[in-house]
């Protein structure tokens, strides 16, 4: 697939009022994404597991305009209140996806989102909150052109919400979930996330992420920040290729399940993507004192009970516990009577992986 293949054939339909919605989870990132180039398009392939719990819901209610303008029209609220500023976010996704999608000038949208996690949680919503956009325009759009077949409407779908957050290309589909381009991955492309096509063994179809709140506050650094800081990074080249390999290598442990082998690349992966933000110019650090007790606490756990938790961790100072659904019971009980006391308020969200995003029917 081409960018030019997600401009669309003329519709056949007209529609003059509607209302689509979707709820879309958030994902985990096992291979990180950190750097792009123009157009969003990631420097080095990832992979993530797609979340159940956390999740956007949204509404998309829109009209047909008598008299359509050169601007966009549209409102956002979330959780019932009007946000303003959200607007400048929308307007930009809008204007980098109006190419592909030109009915977007033509109706006036009303947009309405909640999110399943707390927006003060330091979970990034920009994930689930685009893909479930995406999806709902992408409703739209098959009820203009409904000859449009189902692998379309996923892969554009993921190639829009990419367009608003790069993550947010792997938030369509469940339950491992890889984007960029590499070699070996069949399908894969820097312009959509795609379901992985390898063989998964059952232990990772329903593997559990216990999302730790360390730190709610605002971060120090945005994403975008952070991305734009791997150009001219001493050690990007090295770091682009390190993500091909551990793609390569994950290839044979999602295939036979060693767990082992398995936390050894993805406790890896989260603590380069946090070395890449110490070794920026100018250098930052988003984990917290807490952040690396709770990995300390998790290595000793481990080593005393040879359980299979690990950790993994976003663009921020939040842990992300990983574990297999079998050890479930024995991982929450550490989790409460251990590391709960390093979260903010106590707080923390058993999740789990999930299938993807979901329309959901009145
Ligand atoms: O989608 P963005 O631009 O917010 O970047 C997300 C980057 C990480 O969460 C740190 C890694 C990833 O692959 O999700």
């Amino acid at each position: 697939m081409t960018e030019k293949e997600f401009i669309p054939s003329p519709y056949t339909k007209t529609v003059s009022t509607g209302k689509t919605r979707f709820k879309s989870p958030s994902n985990i990132a096992l291979v990180k994404y950190w750097g792009k180039k123009e157009n969003q398009i990631p420097a080095n392939p990832s992979i993530s597991f797609t979340l159940s719990e956390c999740a956007t819901v949204t509404t998309l209610s829109y009209t047909k305009l008598n008299n359509p303008g050169s601007m966009f029209s549209f409102n956002i609220s979330l959780d019932g209140k009007r946000e303003e500023g959200f607007k400048p976010k929308i307007k930009t996704f809008f204007e980098r996806i109006y190419r592909y999608l030109p009915f977007l000038k033509e109706y006036h949208f009303e947009i309405e989102t909640s999110n399943s996690f707390p927006h003060s949680s330091g979970i990034a919503s920009s994930a689930s909150g685009m893909s479930a956009l995406a999806l709902c325009l992408m409703d739209i759009e098959r009820n203009l052109y409904p000859k449009m077949t189902l692998e379309y409407f996923n892969e554009k779908a993921s190639f829009l919400a990419r367009l608003g957050s790069g993550s947010a290309a792997r938030s369509i589909k469940g339950s491992l979930v890889q984007w960029g381009n590499h070699a070996s991955i069949k399908g894969s492309s820097d312009l959509f996330g795609i379901e992985y096509p390898n063989k998964v063994h059952p232990v990772f179809q329903n593997y559990c992420d216990t999302i730790l709140l360390v730190d709610k506050g605002q971060k120090q650094v945005s994403s975008t920040v952070g991305h734009d800081l791997m150009h001219g990074h001493p050690f990007a080249e090295k770091r682009f290729s390190q993500a091909h390999e551990n793609l390569s290598k994950l290839e044979p442990i999602f295939a036979s399940g060693n767990l082992q082998d398995f936390i050894g690349i993805v406790e890896s992966e989260a603590l380069t993507l946090h070395a890449m933000m110490m070794t920026s110019m100018p250098y930052f650090i988003l984990m917290k004192p807490n952040t690396l007790e709770i990995i300390n606490k998790i290595w000793t756990f481990r080593e005393a009970t040879k359980s299979h938790v690990c950790f993994t961790l976003d663009a921020g100072a939040n842990v992300h516990v990983l574990y297999p659904n079998d050890e479930k019971a024995e991982v929450e009980r550490f989790i409460e009577d251990e590391l709960a006391a390093f979260c903010q308020n106590g707080q923390f969200i058993h999740d789990h992986v999930g299938n993807g995003a979901q329309k959901i029917n009145d």
